[in-house]
């Protein structure tokens, strides 16, 4: 068992809430850990949004303060707990970001994000934003050597969610079309590839804000790119199916994007949600759900088995999520300015040495 050389470390949190400024350097204790637990030595841990959420507006989750958030994390096992088998001192690893029972009904039935204690690192735990993260040894999944610590820090959040609430709850089909609203972000722009690569989807629309995010849609294999800052896209979307609509829309955007998304889908389309970042509350069209008979539908997270899909693919190189900028821990507050200020396509992430 290696034990770290100092029972104190750096941690990139906050001690109340507010917004990105709140982010501070902290010293703060090596986290001690239960005999099921894992010690992990972070060397990357990716922003997602998140950590902007629980600074912003979560502390009604927020266990204790000061709190770290960094629910994506990779690095190696540093020491592991009496009952832990199967991992040792130095196995890469990176992190599921979900805590679940594992003996409540949902559990039992494999649907680890319906379960009825259902926490998440970043929210109600501290997470990798600092040298050392205590997990439960069921959290941890291997990551193959070839696998960059930045690439697999990066991966789990955005990936499962992507493929959670596009294979596991819409089913979208090889012969359907797929519009991503929101998709220069983590987990529009995984979708975007999973979409392509692995659904293998007949067209592929999206929305952007930036000719320049534009572009790096159109190299992920978007067919058809709309920027919602030039024209309204459900317009746009209908005149680029003909006016027959979409099969399917995913939206983790929210807000005022809400009935443009609904008004881009054909009749009996599907519109899965998995996010709000501009709003949780915008009007809705309830016509528009009962005359197309829509299917509007929610997804959050992954089960165990989507995870272990969705990790399959970026381990084979099939996707990969794309590690926008990386920042030493020190650099925390350039990286969190980057995301509030929608800066960043793919990902962000801190790193460790
Ligand atoms: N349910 C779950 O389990 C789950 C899991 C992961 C994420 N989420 C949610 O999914 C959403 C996306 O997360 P993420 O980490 O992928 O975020 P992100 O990387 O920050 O991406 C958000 C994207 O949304 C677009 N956007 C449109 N309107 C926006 C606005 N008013 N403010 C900010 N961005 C806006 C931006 O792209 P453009 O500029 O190109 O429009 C941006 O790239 C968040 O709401 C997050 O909480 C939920
Ligand atoms: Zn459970």
């Amino acid at each position: 068992m290696v034990t770290p050389e100092t029972e104190t470390m750096r941690a990139v949190g906050f001690h109340d809430h507010g917004d990105v400024d709140q982010f501070e350097l902290l010293t703060v204790p090596v986290p001690e850990i239960d005999p099921d637990e894992v010690l992990v030595e972070i060397r990357a841990a990716a922003l997602n949004h998140q950590d902007l959420f629980a600074v912003r507006e979560l502390d009604h989750y927020i266990p204790e303060y000061p709190f770290w958030g960094g629910g994506d994390m990779a690095g190696t096992v540093a020491a592991v707990g009496d009952r832990v088998t199967g991992w040792q001192a130095g196995d890469r690893v990176v992190v599921d970001p979900t805590i679940t029972c594992g003996e409540c009904r949902f559990c039992r039935a494999g649907e680890q994000s319906m379960c009825e204690q259902y926490e998440v690192f970043g929210e109600h735990r501290k997470g990798g934003f600092a040298e050392y993260a205590a997990v439960p040894a069921a959290n941890l999944h291997a990551v193959p050597d070839s696998i960059p610590f930045e690439t697999a820090a990066a991966a789990p959040m955005v990936t499962g969610t992507a493929w959670r609430a596009l294979a596991t709850r819409a089913g979208l089909e090889p012969y359907e079309s797929l519009l991503v609203v929101g998709a220069t972000g983590g987990v529009g722009h995984m979708a975007v590839q999973l979409a392509r690569e692995v659904l293998n989807v007949d067209t592929l629309y999206a929305t952007t804000s930036t000719a320049e995010k534009a572009a790096f849609l159109r190299d992920l294999g978007v067919d058809h790119v709309v920027d919602y800052t030039e024209e309204e896209f459900s317009a746009r979307v209908w005149e680029l199916t003909d006016k027959r609509g979409v099969d399917v829309v995913y939206n983790n955007v929210g807000g005022e994007t809400w009935v443009p998304s609904m008004r881009s889908l054909r009749p009996g389309g599907r519109l899965v949600a998995s996010g709000a970042t501009a709003g949780p509350t915008p009007p809705t069209e309830i016509r528009l759900v009962f005359v197309r008979q829509l299917n509007v539908m929610g997804s959050t997270a992954h089960s165990a088995t989507d995870l272990d899909r969705a990790l399959g693919y970026v381990w084979d190189g099939t996707v990969e999520p794309v590690v926008q900028e990386t920042f030493p821990l020190e650099a925390y507050a350039e990286a969190f300015r980057t995301m509030a200020d929608r800066e960043a396509y793919g990902k962000l992430v801190l790193t460790l040495d």
